[in-house]
């Protein structure tokens, strides 16, 4: 194998992040604004230079590729993607190939995503009611999703949903949550809010720190610290009661970037070292300059030596803007 990417603070860089798309079906509201200008399909990378990169990331030590957005499942002819990917599973180059998805596809795609060797996948889902989930996704259909997430499970995927805990939107509904998710097999991952990208204004005071949800569950259920980890940034522990995993993604509170792992490519080939820092560097100029990849390489070590120690985030009511200016849905999260 060629050499490993390593950071100058000795992390080895192993997950790389996909977003082939920043276009969405949804509009969730603590995610992207109502009006958002999406890119030109002609400055997107084909999937087939997505393919290359991915493939070098492999090369490079990479064992985990997770697709994301936007909505991954929007962009057109994804499954040739997946199942070009696929040959790394085989190969035994790559450990995991999967996705993040709000479900809105699933019911189409479910059995092509698990014929492709994808064995587990992740749900966006912030409520189980139908109006709410409507407002916070600005005009998503539920039961769409519910139906997706049936056929992901009768395909045999391993379904984690994950929710942004939101005071006063669905803070009331984390308990009724995790019973639907336990109760169906599936794990629960909460997810603390983050300052990206300018939405109408309210995310900041819907900001819930997950100790408080924690120590809310506690006086209820028995929450015993879990070793299962996915190499993610959630820490899980078991609910004894329901004997489901209940994830905790604490970027704000507890922030997770000494063990951090992973980097972002996004549709257009630009990679982002850290989703709480501006810096970025073009992969796409070394992918087009060339076919043979030292040029490639080259691009992945210099972005790479500059990797942050983390991310900026801050919770500051005073601040007028996010801590980053672009959208979650250029990186998917
Ligand atoms: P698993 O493989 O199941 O652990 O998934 P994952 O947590 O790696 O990915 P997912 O797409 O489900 O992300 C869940 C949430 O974690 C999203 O809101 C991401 O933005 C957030 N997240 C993932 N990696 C990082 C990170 O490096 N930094 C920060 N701040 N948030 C992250
Ligand atoms: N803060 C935290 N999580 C977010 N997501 C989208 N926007 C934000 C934000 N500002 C979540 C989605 C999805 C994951 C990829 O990121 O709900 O689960
Ligand atoms: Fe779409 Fe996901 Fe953003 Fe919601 S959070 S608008 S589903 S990209």
């Amino acid at each position: 194998m060629r050499a490993p990417l390593v950071d100058p603070f000795g992390r080895e860089i192993s997950y790389l992040r996909i977003s082939v798309t920043d276009r969405c079906d949804f509009r969730c509201v603590y995610c992207m604004s109502e009006d958002m200008t999406f890119l030109p399909k002609r400055d997107l990378l084909t999937l087939e230079e997505v393919d290359r990169v991915a493939t070098a990331f492999v090369a490079r030590g990479t064992r985990k590729l997770r697709i994301t957005g936007g909505e991954p499942l929007v962009r057109r002819d994804i499954m040739n993607l997946f199942r070009s990917l696929s040959r790394h599973l085989t190969s035994g180059a790559l450990d995991e190939l999967t996705l993040t998805t709000n479900g809105s596809q699933l019911e189409r795609y479910a059995s092509e995503l698990a014929a492709c060797g994808v064995r587990r996948i992740n749900v966006s889902l912030d409520t189980l009611d139908p109006d709410k989930f409507r407002k916070i996704t600005r005009w998503g259909d539920l039961a769409k999703v519910q139906r997706g997430i049936e056929a992901a499970q009768r395909a045999g995927l391993r379904v984690k949903i994950n929710a942004v805990a939101l005071k006063g939107v669905n803070e009331d509904e984390i308990e009724g949550l995790m019973a639907w998710a336990h109760g169906l097999g599936m794990d629960l991952t909460l997810i603390e809010v983050m300052p990206l990208g300018e939405i109408e204004p309210g995310r900041i005071d819907q900001f819930l720190p997950l100790s408080i949800v924690r120590a809310r569950l506690m006086d209820k259920y028995t929450l015993d610290d879990d070793p299962y980890r996915t190499g993610g940034p959630a820490r899980y522990v078991r609910v004894r009661e329901t004997g489901g995993l209940l994830g905790f993604i604490t970027p704000m509170t507890h922030n997770f970037c000494e063990s951090c792992n992973r980097v972002r490519l996004t549709c257009t080939g630009t990679l982002y070292m850290c989703l709480g820092q501006e810096d970025a560097a073009d992969l796409r100029s070394a992918v087009r300059a060339s076919s043979d990849d030292a040029l490639l390489y080259r691009a992945m070590d210099e972005a790479i030596s500059r990797k942050p120690k983390g991310h900026d985030f801050v919770i500051d009511r005073r601040r007028s803007r996010p801590a980053v200016g672009r959208h979650m849905s250029v990186t998917g999260g």
